[in-house]
């Protein structure tokens, strides 16, 4: 302060300006939502440090402005096969092309989100990385890979990207939060529990119904939780996710293969938190997968050399057979691996991810319950039945009265029109069909009613017309105003969502035209592919198009957000 008073005026004001900052661009491309929770966990770090940030979805940047960014900062996900999420396609397009802008100057760092059991892990991630150095960018900080455990290496980056924007910004370092700051959010934590990913609220359950009748060849688990106490709220197209625990019988296979004390402590995260083995295996650890990354981990572990000559890059085809359906159980039976103790096991393991399911209830129609969808995953492989984590575990091993660990996940990505009076187009065939109950609960509840349609399908209408008796109340009701139905295995010739869109081609496109919103959950693979196909040979077929035309006039509904997925 003496200092300060012994300036003349002007120069008192200069200095007491902030340190002239460098602009700070983040852009996240995001499919279930967990690229944009990174990048608004970024955001919020350096909006606390007053420094200059603009956020933003990739699709929603021009590229022509990147000549006007000095700190490029890019989180996104990878879907399907290495390809860009919905929401970063235009801008990895334009990025690849011929009209990339020149990035001298600016700096930039990637956050990749992906899956290590997955071929093209973290490809976007990859290719912004090497492309926007190419285009004369300099990279201030490397990117970080992380696999659907990434809650410790998204950290990690933001903290390192930190440090770096701080070095040159010259914002004083450590604990400097103002002490306001400081009572607002101990206040906020005192006397209510934020519940969230890493702090999950244990819901009880309520109900747990199989909504197949016999003579299914499927099991469609509807399970209603309670949110009592949890303080969370949600929006149609919002996901649950449930932190399961695997199945004990694999669990004590597996320690009793290894001749294991299931009581051993055993490492659980970096901060050197312990558990038993046995609890460690049932909820911390995944072990129902095999991927390269774990093989190679595991070759340092033990000497084996089956293992090192699968890990041979020529030896690519077979590795990949061998990892197909197998799990941890298959490996330590097929691979001898000595002495290894179960703690130094442990730290080879992917931490168990939640899993995500549509939200199928209306928070504003039950405020105090979530309803879920859950499509039991079983299968034969290698010998033994097995059965997807999660969903095995609902279908099994879930009884009302016993609590799972969840919490909200945000889907920005699939959101339902602000506006009541535009048309909804609704496909959703099996369990994709979960967020359209949620959307007409609340479209209810609310009393508007725009118009709606729904493409259903499943196999057979005897047994697996899921919400049945929802749709034709709403229908009744004309929250629903049209709803078309594709059972596969009722007829000779097989019938799916896609050809009923294609009968009524006409009146679709119409409603399109009308400024319709269209909304795509479900199967990826191949319904969601098919399911586009349609839409763009409707629009060759009704809107006169050329295949260029109609691919650009769905690209434009994306970017207007009136085609949205959520596909799995
Ligand atoms: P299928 O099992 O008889 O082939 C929900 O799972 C429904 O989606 C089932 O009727 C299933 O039919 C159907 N389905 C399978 N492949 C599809 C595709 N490519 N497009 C649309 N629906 C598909």
């Amino acid at each position: 302060a003496t200092a300060t008073a012994a300036l003349d005026p002007a120069e008192a004001q200069q200095n007491a300006q902030k340190p002239a900052a460098r602009n700070v661009t983040i852009l996240f491309g995001s499919e279930t939502g967990n690229g944009q929770q990174v990048a608004e966990d970024m955001l919020q770090k350096l909006e606390e440090k007053d420094m200059d940030v603009t956020i933003s979805a990739l699709d929603d940047f021009k590229p022509k402005n990147l000549k006007k960014v000095e700190d490029l900062l890019i989180v996104t996900a990878t879907h399907g096969e290495g390809d860009p999420p919905d929401n970063a396609v235009a801008f990895y397009e334009t990025l690849f092309s011929r009209k990339a802008p020149k990035l001298d100057g600016v700096r930039f760092s990637v956050l990749s989100l992906g899956d290590e059991s997955y071929e093209f892990f973290c490809q976007t991630g990859k290719d912004f990385d090497k492309r926007l150095e190419e285009l004369g960018g300099e990279r201030l900080y490397s990117r970080v890979d992380c696999d659907v455990d990434f809650d410790e290496d998204a950290s990690g980056w933001i903290e390192g990207v930190f440090g770096v924007l701080r070095e040159s910004l010259e914002v004083p370092s450590a604990d400097e939060s103002t002490p306001a700051a400081q009572l607002e959010t101990t206040s906020l934590t005192a006397d209510q529990p934020v519940y969230s990913r890493t702090n999950p609220f244990r819901a009880e359950v309520l109900e747990n119904l199989n909504l197949n009748d016999q003579g299914s060849n499927k099991e469609t688990r509807h399970i209603e939780l309670s949110l009592e106490g949890s303080n969370f709220d949600f929006e149609p197209g919002d996901s649950l996710g449930i932190f399961p625990e695997n199945d004990p019988e694999l669990v004590d296979a597996l320690i009793a293969r290894m001749y294991w004390d299931p009581d051993e402590s055993v490492p659980i995260n970096k901060q050197g938190e312990v558990r038993s083995l046995r609890n460690a295996l049932l909820t911390n650890f995944e072990i129902t997968k095999l991927t390269k990354p774990l093989l190679e981990k595991a070759a340092q572990l033990f000497e084996n050399e089956w293992l090192s000559a699968l890990l041979k890059p020529e030896q690519e085809e077979e590795r990949k057979a061998y990892l197909d359906g197998r799990d941890l159980l298959d490996f330590v039976t097929d691979f001898e691996l000595g002495d290894v103790s179960p703690g130094e096991f442990v730290q080879i393991l992917r931490k168990m991810p939640a899993r995500l399911y549509s939200i199928a209830s209306s928070y504003q129609a039950n405020p105090d319950e979530v309803h879920l969808t859950i499509g039991t995953v079983a299968y034969h492989a290698h010998g033994r039945d097995r059965k997807g984590v999660c969903s095995g575990q609902c279908a099994l091993r879930v009884e009302p009265g016993e609590q799972l660990p969840v919490y909200i996940h945000r889907n920005p990505n699939f959101k339902f029109p602000a506006d009541a009076e535009a048309p909804v187009i609704m496909v959703g065939p099996g369990t994709g069909v979960a967020p359209y109950r949620s959307f007409l609960e609340e479209r209810e509840e609310a009393e508007v009613n725009g118009k709606t349609w729904l493409f259903y399908g499943d196999q057979h209408f005897a047994s697996d017309f899921l919400y049945q008796v929802d749709w034709q109340q709403w229908l009744k009701e004309g929250i629903l105003t049209k709803m078309d139905v594709a059972f596969s295995r009722d007829t000779a010739e097989k019938v799916y969502v896609q050809h009923r869109m294609q009968e009524h081609s006409t009146e679709l496109y119409q409603w399109i035209t009308e400024g319709a919103y269209v909304y795509v959950c479900g199967d990826e693979k191949r319904m969601a592919k098919d399911v586009e196909n349609a839409l763009l040979t409707i629009f060759e077929n009704e809107g006169q198009m050329s295949a260029d035309e109609a691919g650009d006039y769905l690209k434009k509904m994306r970017q207007e957000k009136r085609y949205q997925r959520d596909v799995y």
